[in-house]
């Protein structure tokens, strides 16, 4: 008989994955669903990027394995201002499908258990498994001031795992964080920083959404320990190019061997990203007004359409901090927490179950996301809606407010509004 393979064997499918088949299902069989269970952004690829698509489309050599030298040159030169020269010359780049292969590749390469914040991405936990390591994890604070991880618990999570026979060596922080669109407030980082750099754990900063913050400040670790900090990022969210598959890495040169480790990786695996794909996305690297100006509307209305929820559901009493970036809530029910009980719902899954099963709402569990069970969280995206027609509003000269929502994204109103029939039904006192 043939059998799996022990880590596979338990391993479910990707929640964010099967919550977008479900719903596409849902829809195939004229339902209609809300869907705020996928994070994918709408809007439509730029036409200069469409254009240098079509360009490249002769090219089929495959390219060195980290990835073509035009693209590596115009990613190091924009992350220039934004880590500084140090961090830039401290590192090597990598080009590989999606930035979510390079934290797998990341993840293999370190020998030891991951350290994982919680509430995090879906994935880093998995993948941990996949690769027969521990996952550790983190406890955080979020507030309306950010999602914040406080170092000395940090270090006393390392000790106690050490203690108790795990190697903690890596972690992955995420910011701006799926799934609670929070990010590390920038003066929190170092000390952060600091605490993985004394005890050799390598920093793993995911920071796929960075250019999506809304106050339009990037923040990163990276320069705070430039020999420790290996970035993850990419096209997929600020420039909804997710099926592109296009990530880049930043791997710090100070780890001894890692770069080689990855490239090893790379080619024995993927060999290369699709040579077309990567020669057109120099273009989006190079600070082109009109790339730059797409982004900033994007932005906008990711901003508008997380603020707007986040504000509406604290008005029905949901704890819902105000997202600072990604296309995220995390709202949190336990101020209802004993009417529900009252009613048979005592988990993230019970929650979600209920508003799929009758109010045909996609959401995700906080379960997902590494919380308890008992923990009332779910994660909303707010993406259901036709990004070309709203970005053309936008930039025709529409006003952002919730005529807007009314008007472009009703289903995300209405997402809401089915929060309001939830609670009213199951969670009266
Ligand atoms: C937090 C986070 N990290 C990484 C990824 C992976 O993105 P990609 O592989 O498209 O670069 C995602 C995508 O959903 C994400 O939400």
């Amino acid at each position: 008989m043939i059998k799996l393979a022990r880590t596979i064997q338990d391993l479910p499918h990707s929640p964010t994955l099967w919550a977008n088949d479900l719903v596409h299902q849902k829809r195939g069989e004229g339902e209609t669903v809300y869907h705020m269970g996928f994070g994918e952004s709408p809007f439509p690829v730029p036409e200069r990027l469409k254009k240098a698509l079509a360009a490249a489309a002769h090219r089929k050599e495959y390219l060195k394995a980290d990835g073509l030298n035009e693209l590596v040159d115009a990613v190091r030169e924009y992350y220039r201002p934004i880590y500084g020269d140090a961090y830039i010359d401290a590192t090597d780049v990598i080009v590989a499908p999606g930035s979510k292969l390079i934290l797998y590749a990341l993840q293999m390469a370190v020998e030891g258990d991951l350290l994982m914040p919680v509430p995090s991405w879906v994935s880093y936990g998995p993948q941990a498994r996949m690769l027969h390591t521990d996952v550790i994890k983190v406890p955080t604070i979020l507030d309306d001031a950010g999602y914040h991880i406080d170092p000395d618990v940090l270090r006393d999570v390392i000790r106690a795992a050490r203690a108790a026979g795990k190697n903690p060596s890596k972690i992955i922080l995420n910011a701006p964080n799926n799934p609670t669109g929070l990010t590390i407030p920038s003066d929190e980082l170092p000390a952060l920083a600091a605490v993985c750099e004394e005890e050799g754990v390598l920093i793993i900063s995911d920071e796929i959404y960075g250019v999506l913050s809304f106050d339009g400040q990037y923040r990163s670790c990276a320069p705070c320990a430039p020999n420790v900090t290996a970035v993850t990022t990419g096209l997929s969210k600020h420039l909804s190019l997710g099926g592109w598959r296009i990530g880049i890495g930043f791997i710090p040169k100070g780890v001894d061997g890692l770069n080689n480790a990855l490239r090893c990786i790379v080619s024995e695996t993927w060999s290369c990203v699709s040579s077309p794909v990567q020669a057109a996305c120099v273009e989006a690297y190079k600070r082109h007004p009109d790339i730059e100006a797409h982004i900033q509307a994007c932005t906008d209305i990711h901003a508008l359409m997380n603020r707007t929820v986040a504000a509406e559901l604290r008005a029905l009493g949901v704890i819902a901090p105000t997202p600072q970036g990604a296309f995220y809530n995390y709202p949190d029910f336990a101020p209802f927490r004993d009417a529900l009980a009252a009613n048979g719902i005592r988990t993230s899954q019970d929650i979600h179950e209920v508003l799929l099963d009758q109010y045909n709402l996609a959401t995700l569990p906080g379960h997902a996301f590494g919380a308890d069970n008992d923990v009332l969280t779910l994660r909303l995206s707010s993406c259901d809606y036709d990004g070309a027609v709203a970005l053309a509003a936008y930039q025709s000269g529409e006003t952002l407010d919730r005529a807007f929502i009314e008007k472009y994204a009703p289903h995300v109103l209405e997402s809401v509004n089915v929060f309001a029939r939830f609670l009213d039904r199951y969670a009266k006192p």
